[in-house]
């Protein structure tokens, strides 16, 4: 899958352009504050629906603007087998091309319609191929990786944001998941307001029956998918740089058993203690004596900044191997957070080079404010801002 090009109206400071991009390697090179990481926030919304950044999603719109569109046109090529790894240099002899349209129209609410009458509008439409979709059946019709200076911590800091990862990750190959995740946010909400209407209003506990369900049911699920990228990643072989690191599922699980262990705590708490909006995922490496040490307490910078990159590619392999589709891959401005070795590593990843030669990445869009990492590329095509 190829991103063929990517039409922008009004999104951010980018007033009306379009982007030709090229099946591999793709490099944005522009100055501070050109708009560089709007561009890869522009993709990652048509990939999942959402912003990695934006607060409100108003804040997409041009300053200027009632109405912003983001279009990109998608290219299949090569009939490959779900599940079979796929391989963009050997197309399938009875290749199908199959262009498929994403667009994202976001508004404030209304628009302008000249002679300052305004229109009520819907803040955000999703459309496949010019149908209106909703939000699980619009995200992951295009699959990206993004990774940015901001992952840098994802080690060390909240496990909301390692949460966060993992719901990225198996929302954009699993639409069941997708609608798990949705469905036990709702759910935990509405349990934790009756749980604080069971402590101040006295209110009975019964009424909790039908969350609990709820809960189990697509709390089950989501750890279950889970542990099974978690397994994935553990399992998975890129190159001797990365053998050593292990990710730990640090699993809240939810049931009626454990609900029932903490029903006093939970009224007296107000709000729901166990499930997976408490999970965690641990970064572990392995020692040379085969011991394994936390990485986000006993992990060099550098080291945690390595697994980090090996999170990515496992995210990278697992969305390959069960959509059978390499996903995009976005780097933004990440060479000046690396240092010599690292870069190197990326760019031999990039190039299909030394130890990675049997890695193949497929097309990828990198951002850069400086020029002189470029030289690092073997062949690519430059977008200049
Ligand atoms: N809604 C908006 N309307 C107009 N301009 C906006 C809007 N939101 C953000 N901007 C501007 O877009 C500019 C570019 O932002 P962006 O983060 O994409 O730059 P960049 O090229 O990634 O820069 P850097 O190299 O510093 O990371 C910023 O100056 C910001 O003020
Ligand atoms: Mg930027």
């Amino acid at each position: 899958m190829t991103l063929r090009n990517l039409k922008l109206e009004n999104f951010r400071n980018i007033k009306k352009r379009i982007f030709e991009f090229d099946s591999l390697v793709n490099v944005i090179i522009g100055p501070n504050a050109s708009g560089k990481t709007n561009i890869l926030e522009s993709i990652f919304l048509l990939s999942t629906g959402k912003s990695f950044k934006a607060k409100i999603e108003e804040e997409m719109i041009n300053y200027d603007a009632s109405l912003a569109r983001v279009e990109g046109k998608l290219e299949f090529e090569g009939n490959r087998e779900i599940g079979s790894g796929g391989n963009l240099d050997k197309p399938n002899v009875s290749s199908f091309r199959q262009a498929n349209s994403l667009e994202v129209v976001l508004t404030r609410g209304e628009i302008d319609i000249g002679g300052d009458k305004f229109e009520k509008a819907p803040r955000k439409k999703l459309l496949v191929n010019d149908i209106s979709k909703r939000l699980v059946d619009f995200a992951g019709n295009l699959k990206t990786v993004l990774f940015g200076p901001w992952d840098m911590d994802l080690v060390t800091q909240s496990p909301a944001l390692r949460r966060k990862f993992l719901d990225n990750v198996l929302s954009q190959v699993d639409r069941e998941y997708r609608r798990s995740i949705l469905s036990y946010e709702k759910g935990l909400k509405q349990r934790n307001r009756l749980l604080l209407r069971i402590r101040e209003e006295g209110l009975s506990r019964s009424q909790l029956l039908f969350w609990d369900r709820l809960l189990i049911k697509n709390g089950d699920y989501i750890s279950r998918k889970r542990e099974e990228f978690v397994d994935f990643a553990n399992k998975l072989e890129i190159g001797s740089n990365f053998n050593d690191f292990k990710l730990e599922y640090d699993k809240s699980a939810i049931s009626e058993a454990r609900l029932e262990q903490y029903a006093q705590e939970e009224i007296a708490a107000a709000t729901t203690l166990v499930g997976p909006h408490r999970d965690d995922i641990i970064f572990k490496a392995k020692n040379s004596n085969q011991k394994e040490r936390d990485l986000s307490r006993f992990g060099s910078r550098g080291e945690q900044r390595m697994a980090v990159l090996w999170l990515k590619l496992s995210e990278f392999c697992f969305i390959e191997m069960i959509s059978g589709d390499k996903p995009l891959f976005l780097l933004d401005d990440i060479f000046s957070e690396l240092d010599h070795e690292h870069r190197k590593i990326i760019f031999d990843l990039l190039g299909r080079k030394g130890n990675y030669a049997n890695f193949s990445l497929g097309q990828s869009i990198i951002t850069t404010a400086d020029d002189h990492y470029i030289g690092g590329f073997a062949s690519f095509l430059m977008i200049k801002l």
